[in-house]
């Protein structure tokens, strides 16, 4: 097992990065009260539910759970309130932990459930996607959708503790492996080469889940986000660097529906359309942008979205959370390894860009 903390001062937390991992022992110092809400699904109760339960119970702590369906579509205020019912109901208190096991929807959504029950309640993170583990469950962003907006409703909320099982990536199904590694490709290319060689030379045994390679993604994937969040947690600079693709992947979501492509598989091409645009203006090389497209392929991961119109690609852009002053900011890299938000770039090269990696009407 691997460990790794998240420096915000007295709210820093560990991170548990292994295979096999024993709950109980791991769990133990960071459950502060005697009860413990467990927040999961349908797809990840039948799984993983009893063997984080019993774990708990044998602490001494009075376990409740809550089992929410299974999607975005329910990461909604009628499915948050459900969270609230079950915590009332088991008549838990402010010294509670509310402990999300699943995914990102799960994570977001018991996360934010903890930071508004009774003004405030304790949070451990067990995620169980790749994408959950590698970003959703460290750094604290937690929330719901608004019909008006995806993520727009919630709040900064860090966990205690999070424990990152290797072990239950087996049970994932294959497009959201590659969707959890379009989110590790993303650290490699906006702050780091040398992972990206490590990426090229062990990318076959990634999407053949090896779990000590997938512990290493994990942990070297993890690393790069604490440092970041720990520099600017609230993401009044440095931490919009962790968007890299994403204002293009947003659009491709955005226009396709939610659940048509999955949030890993668009930025994989939003992050295509980035490292594109960056080499229009001279920043990165073609061979650049070929390694870069070449990592994504490797992963399973598209480097085309289908046709969507310019004007709506580019209206969905425009709703984008980066957005300051009405002006569009971009995460685009200065070289590969090195990305930078930016506004200074040619709007007629990103048009370029966008069209160069759809697929022809
Ligand atoms: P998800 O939570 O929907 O999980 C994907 C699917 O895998 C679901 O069907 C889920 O039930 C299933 N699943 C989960 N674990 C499993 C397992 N071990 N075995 C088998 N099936 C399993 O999707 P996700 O990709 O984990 O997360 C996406 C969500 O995360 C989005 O809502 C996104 O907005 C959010 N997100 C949040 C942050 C953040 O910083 N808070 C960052 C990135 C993404
Ligand atoms: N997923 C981006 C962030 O946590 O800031």
């Amino acid at each position: 097992m691997q460990t790794l903390h998240v420096e915000l001062g007295d709210r820093r937390y560990p991170i548990f990065i292994g295979s096999d991992l024993d709950p109980q022992s791991l769990l133990e110092p960071y459950i502060r009260g005697k009860q413990v809400m467990v927040v999961t699904n349908t797809t990840v109760a039948p799984l993983y539910l009893e063997h984080y339960v019993t774990a708990i119970e044998h602490l001494g702590k009075t376990v409740a759970t809550c089992i929410l369906p299974d999607g975005e579509q329910y990461k909604n205020i009628e499915h948050l309130n459900l969270i609230f019912d079950a915590l009332l109901q088991a008549g838990f208190n402010r010294d509670a932990t509310v402990l999300a096991l699943g995914g990102g929807v799960i994570g977001d959504m018991a996360g934010f459930a903890s930071a508004c029950f009774q003004r405030g309640v304790y949070f451990i993170q067990v995620p169980t996607t790749l994408l959950s583990q590698v970003d959703s469950s460290v750094g604290g962003k937690t929330g719901i959708n608004h019909p008006l907006g995806k993520n727009m409703i919630g709040a900064f909320q860090q966990p205690q503790v999070v424990l990152a099982d290797m072990s239950q990536l087996s049970t994932l199904p294959d497009r959201e492996l590659s969707a959890g590694l379009a989110e590790v490709i993303k650290y490699a290319l906006l702050g780091d080469q040398d992972f990206l060689v490590w990426l090229e030379q062990n990318m076959e045994g990634l999407v053949a889940r090896d779990s000590g390679l997938l512990a290493e993604a994990v942990y070297r994937s993890c690393a790069h986000k604490a440092r970041i969040v720990a520099n600017d947690e609230k993401e009044q600079g440095e931490r919009a660097l962790l968007n890299l693709g994403h204002t293009f992947g947003h659009a491709i979501e955005s226009y396709l529906g939610y659940g048509v492509w999955l949030h890993g598989e668009a930025v994989a091409t939003g992050m295509v359309m980035a490292a594109d645009l960056s080499q229009r203006m001279g920043w990165i090389s073609l061979e650049d942008l070929e390694r870069t497209k070449k990592i994504i392929q490797r992963a399973h991961l598209p480097v085309k979205c289908p046709a969507i119109p310019l004007q709506e690609f580019l209206a969905y852009m425009a709703h984008d959370k980066k957005v300051l002053n009405g002006q569009l900011r971009l995460v685009l890299m200065k070289s590969l390894g090195q990305a930078v938000i930016s506004k200074e770039f040619d709007v007629e090269l990103m048009k370029q860009a966008i069209l160069a990696n759809q697929e022809k009407a």
